[in-house]
């Protein structure tokens, strides 16, 4: 067959273009030669090994993509993901020199979907000054929160609210029930919906859709999830800034929220506001809701601990009047709850990894890393590691009542982005699950594995039958 010379002319442009994806591909590892990578695959060009990386896995084990890299070439190894040269690291210290050089020698660098759907101003994605400034504001709004009894008396009664909507021997979908009380705390917490309330049942719609996007292919043609993602977010911005707009003009009465403190207390600009609240709602809803499904499941698997848990909050119940809310006290004698708590996070793994990339090069025991490369520190990987934990893959809250300094422990990072939720999260998780053993008895309707997406949900919703007690 013979070409004609636009024939010739488009194999040419064809070969050019794939000679220049190729080039981009692996430029990064020609420009780093002479230096010490760690050893590893780039993939195919382009998508370098993306899909294998984002493959779902059982969020109790590290996946078939971290296993056999590690084995063919260790803890530490090169890839290509999400478009970028990266570094993947399963091992614990290079995981906490990560963390704990952050804006020296590494920064947050979460990939464009994430960025353009939590927005610039988020601080997840916010690096440097910018960052100090929102987190500072969040911590300051947890630690006042968390002091108060009014939190507590809050969460017991997010807490009732969905208990009061089950029935005796009712089936339920576990995860979405979870899900609605952190959700329903949250928003009461920041901006003083109640349940049910329209605005409130709207924002949790757009959160769900919201969500969906995070991981998405970054493609905004309508129809796409991330399309879907990025107009939810702005419809829950635009709500919120109705909130705001209400509140500075006098239309609404102050109700002492996190949205007034920061109004009243703060020059930040509307647009700060939003998203600061948005983060709080993004970083509190969906992991503290995951903890609780995992400590369902694992307990409902493990009946010793099952039963070891209930009778310490039957003796908290005991020492109390009939009617009477949960104190700081009554928190502080949770022992083997925070022991339960402590094993879920280590098996369950409710944030598999963290995104960030090198700022400047980088020399880490025998390895060079070039400035630019992306890095993800694999936390899940420290926890289900037989060099930290014996039997990892083993539910055994009793390994937590051993001493536990110099545990190799992440689940909520490190460093100067370590979870300012951490103890929140673990306060709404205990009260839940106390009224929970207290006013039920359930069983598995069917088996459910925690999958990791790689944000974690069960593949079935974790379907219960509920007995009232
Ligand atoms: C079981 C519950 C939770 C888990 C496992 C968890 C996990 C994490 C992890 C691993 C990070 C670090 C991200 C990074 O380094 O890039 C993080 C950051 C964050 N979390 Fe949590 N979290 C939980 C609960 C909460 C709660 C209840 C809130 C809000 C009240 C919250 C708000 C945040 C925020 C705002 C950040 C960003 C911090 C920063 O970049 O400085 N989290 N969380």
């Amino acid at each position: 067959m013979i070409l004609s010379r636009a024939g010739w002319w488009t194999v040419f442009a064809c070969l050019a273009g794939l000679a220049w994806i190729f080039i981009l591909h692996f430029r990064s590892w020609i420009l780093s030669r002479g230096k010490k990578l760690p050893p590893g695959n780039m993939g195919w060009p382009l998508i370098g090994e993306t899909f294998y990386f984002m493959k779902p896995h059982p969020s109790t084990s590290t996946g078939t993509f971290l296993q056999k890299n590690c084995k063919l070439y260790g803890k530490i190894f090169s890839s290509h993901v999400f478009g970028q040269p990266t570094i993947v690291s399963c091992d614990f210290d290079f995981n906490m020199y990560v963390l704990l050089n952050e804006d020296r020698l590494f920064q947050s660098s979460y990939p464009k979907s994430v960025n353009s759907i939590l927005g610039e101003f988020s601080m997840l994605i916010a690096v440097g000054d910018a960052h100090k400034r929102m987190r500072s504001l969040a911590l300051n709004m947890i630690n006042t929160a968390k002091k108060s009894t009014g939190f507590l008396n809050d969460i017991e009664w997010h807490a009732l609210y969905v208990f009061d909507h089950w029935n005796h021997q009712q089936d339920i979908v576990f995860s979405k029930e979870a899900k609605k009380f952190t959700f329903n705390l949250m928003v009461k917490q920041l901006v003083s919906l109640m349940p049910g309330s329209p605005q409130s049942s709207q924002i949790l719609s757009d959160l769900l859709t919201f969500m969906d996007g995070l991981v998405a292919f970054p493609l905004n043609i309508p129809g796409t999830h991330y399309s879907k993602a990025l107009k939810s977010r702005s419809r829950i911005l635009s709500t919120l800034k109705g909130m705001i707009h209400q509140r500075r003009n006098g239309n609404d009465v102050l109700s002492g929220d996190f949205l007034d403190s920061l109004i009243t207390n703060t020059n930040l600009s509307d647009e700060e506001i939003l998203n600061l609240v948005m983060d709080l709602i993004f970083g509190g809803y969906e992991t503290t809701s995951t903890l609780i499904a995992l400590i369902l499941k694992f307990l409902t698997e493990c009946p010793k601990a099952l039963q070891q848990i209930k009778s310490e909050h039957e003796a908290i119940k005991r020492a109390k009047g009939k009617d009477e809310s949960l104190t700081f006290d009554d928190y502080r004698q949770m022992t083997f709850t925070q022991n339960v708590i402590d094993e879920t996070l280590r098996l369950g793994n409710v944030v598999k990894f963290v995104h960030r990339k090198t700022i400047k090069d980088i020399k880490f025991k025998d390895y060079d890393i070039p400035a630019g490369w992306k890095v993800l520190p694999i936390l899940s990987a420290v926890h289900l590691d037989s060099s930290n934990y014996d039997n990892p893959f083993e539910f055994n809250p009793w390994r937590w009542q051993e001493p536990t300094t110099g545990k190799r422990f992440i689940p909520f990072g490190g460093g100067a982005r370590l979870c300012p939720g951490y103890e929140m999260g673990r306060i709404e998780a205990a009260v839940f699950i106390h009224h929970l053993l207290l006013k039920f008895r359930w069983r598995m309707r069917e088996p459910d594995i925690p999958m990791s997406y790689p944000y974690l949900d069960f593949e079935k919703g974790l379907c219960i039958s509920v007995e009232r007690l």
